[in-house]
């Protein structure tokens, strides 16, 4: 099991936002089936705790890599770091999310979550695929949300993010996979991580709502890559999305918005 996984997407990964939660744990996870690791973030000292972890952990190589990947010529930088080290796995997990009124809405702090949700993972599946196609091998994970299916109001343009990052994996995964390389979109419900950290006040007022860990959603992305083209994790995630298709596009809008509503942060 170990050596075919390693032969799909070995010999490294690269992960972005690896100095938290879900790409924390992604990082995790394959290192401890055999991966070497590129880890990717702002915070340097996270990543080479990390790294110092998963050395010890697993035995494998890994390389931190801390960079903005917002700034100029990040990914000029990220591919002189990474070399000749054959990416097998990209996982585009960076993001960032915003809750509040549209009209109030920062534009400029919306077009870094835009750059950094949806232009960043363009520009890195582009730059690690072809040598993944070369090979004949390979796996790039998006990293959408279970608010991708469907507008949300008071969070709309992250909901519009994730929603690209749905339509990539569904748009390339047919073309990549001719390659032999597989392409997943992961659709987590609300998971256990910093990006919660705003939203906590709200989300301890909705006790119906339930959140995941990050292993185990990373768990269920893993079990996924190879077998279908998009994930939802966990049970109660998947009977929520049935709950709001079944409300249609608009009525599904609507009863998204109204959960996002009581998240949004007092002024
Ligand atoms: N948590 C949820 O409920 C949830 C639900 C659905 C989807 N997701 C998606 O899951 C992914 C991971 O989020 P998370 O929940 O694990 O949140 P998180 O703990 O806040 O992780 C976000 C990661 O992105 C990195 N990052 C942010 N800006 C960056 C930049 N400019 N350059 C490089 N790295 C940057 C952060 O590292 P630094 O700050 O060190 O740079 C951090 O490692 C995101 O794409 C998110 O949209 C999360």
């Amino acid at each position: 099991m170990q050596q075919s996984f390693h032969t799909s997407y070995g010999p490294w990964a690269l992960v972005t936002g690896a100095s938290s939660g879900i790409g924390a744990e992604f990082a995790r996870q394959l290192a401890a089936r055999g991966l070497n690791v590129v880890l990717v973030a702002r915070r340097a000292q996270r990543l080479d705790a990390l790294a110092t972890e998963l050395r010890a952990a697993s035995g494998v190589e890994v390389l931190p890599v801390p960079l903005d990947l917002l700034a100029p010529g990040a990914l000029a930088r990220l591919r002189d770091a990474v070399g000749a080290r054959p990416i097998g796995l990209l996982v585009n997990n960076a993001g960032s999310a915003s809750v509040g009124s549209f009209v109030d809405c920062d534009i400029e702090q919306e077009l870094r979550l835009l750059d950094l949700n949806t232009r960043v993972p363009l520009a890195l599946a582009r730059a690690f695929a072809p040598g993944m196609v070369e090979r004949g091998a390979g796996g790039i994970v998006f990293l959408a949300s279970l608010i991708a299916f469907r507008g949300t109001p008071y969070s709309g343009n992250y909901a519009a993010s994730k929603a690209w990052n749905l339509v990539m994996a569904e748009s390339i995964g047919p073309e990549l996979e001719e390659h032999g390389v597989d392409v997943l979109a992961l659709c987590p419900g609300f998971t256990d991580t910093e990006m919660l950290d705003v939203v906590r006040p709200g989300l301890a007022g909705i006790p119906a709502l339930r959140t995941m860990q990050p292993d185990a959603v990373v768990r269920d992305a893993l079990a996924s890559l190879g077998r279908r083209r998009a994930v939802i994790p966990g049970i109660w995630n998947k009977i929520l999305h049935r709950f709001t298709e079944l409300l249609g596009r608009e009525g599904g809008a609507r009863f998204s918005g109204g959960v996002t509503r009581r998240l949004v942060p007092p002024d």
